[in-house]
């Protein structure tokens, strides 16, 4: 096994709502590996995005623990709090809303390095910049260029640029992909590859498209509401989906042949409801073909149904 970067313990994220409190993230354990990607799958508003912002610290956690390398950092405040961006860092669906429209593409890349990093000549920092265009594949033409002069693609090559300034360790990436051209999609995510060999860096990849996943992660945690429902390694994960709510999510890929649709697809029909004041167990349990009173009753062990294949679900826990 390698290096753990990042682990969380009980992970919580509640929201305060008018109609009670929203559980967003509910006690999420993980742990990502140097080097390594897990992916983060699960319908929208499964608690994707607020994952990856309690563990970046761009929200606070209500409870649980953060580690990085070892180290508590959900309790580390001021400069401590501020050094962590330093090593975590978050890329999002859409690069142009977190660029800065009036600066030009140097000036943003060189950004967090300035407010951040050691003190360096415009000279070092020039050059620094560069060789981080470089990295992501930006020609040094666009250096004097504006975000809006750019296509989706070389937007979100900025935005890992910026990323990548403070050479972190581990970097959110919350569907960065889903938002560009299929074609612009596959060289993003060569690119965040290649740059995990070179850099041995750890990723959280959330997207919803599962085809993005398989080609990206290592391992795979599925989220159903808050609640982390299965985890494994990819492909046992693709080859033995075993809680009900992963089956239902891979039968929904879109399939060319008819016939192999399975009675699954229809499960994941309709809105998926917040999981406001939820009540205790399994909250895939209303949708469930499966679903019996042990599900409603109470909190469901994680069981490792195989070797490092881990499932929520009373159908595994006796
Ligand atoms: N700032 C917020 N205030 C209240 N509720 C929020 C806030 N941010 C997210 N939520 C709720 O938390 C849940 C998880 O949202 P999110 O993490 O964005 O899901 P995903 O990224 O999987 O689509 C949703 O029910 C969403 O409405
Ligand atoms: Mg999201």
């Amino acid at each position: 096994m390698s290096k753990p970067v990042i682990k969380t313990k009980n992970l919580t994220k509640y929201f305060k709502t008018p109609r009670g409190l929203l559980h967003a993230v509910e006690s999420v354990n993980l742990t990502i590996e140097e080097g390594k990607t897990i992916g983060v799958v699960g319908e929208s508003g499964c608690g994707k995005t607020t994952l990856g912002r309690v563990i970046t610290r761009l929200e606070e956690a209500t409870s649980g623990e953060v580690y990085l390398e070892g180290k508590e950092i959900l309790g580390l405040k001021g400069s401590a709090k501020r050094n962590i961006y330093h090593d975590i860092q978050m890329i999002f669906q859409d690069p142009y809303s977190s660029l800065n429209p009036r600066l030009s593409l140097g000036d943003i890349i060189a950004d967090p390095i300035e407010t951040m990093g050691e003190r360096m000549s415009k000279k070092d920092l020039h050059e620094l910049v560069l060789s981080l265009m470089d990295t992501v594949g930006l020609p040094p033409r666009y250096y004097n260029q504006y975000p809006h002069e750019l296509d989706g693609g070389r937007r979100q090559r900025v935005g890992l640029a910026r990323a990548l300034a403070l050479d972190p360790k581990f970097i959110v990436c919350d569907e960065p992909v889903s938002a560009l051209d299929v074609s612009i999609q596959a060289q993003i995510l060569n690119l965040l590859m290649d740059l995990q060999e070179e850099k041995k860096l750890a990723y959280m990849f959330i997207t919803h498209n599962l085809f993005v996943v398989k080609h990206i992660s290592h391992n795979i945690m599925v989220m159903y509401m808050g609640q982390v429902v299965e985890l494994a390694e990819k492909n046992e994960l693709f080859a033995h989906p075993s809680h009900p709510y992963t089956k239902a999510l891979l039968a929904a890929i879109p399939q060319p042949d008819l016939s192999s649709r399975g009675k699954n697809r229809e499960l994941l029909a309709g809105e998926v409801s917040s999981p406001i004041e939820p009540k205790p167990g399994c909250r895939f349990s209303p949708r469930c073909p499966y679903a019996s009173e042990k599900c409603r009753a109470g909190e469901i062990p994680l069981k490792e149904i195989a070797p490092n294949h881990y499932c929520v679900c009373t159908l595994f826990s006796n």
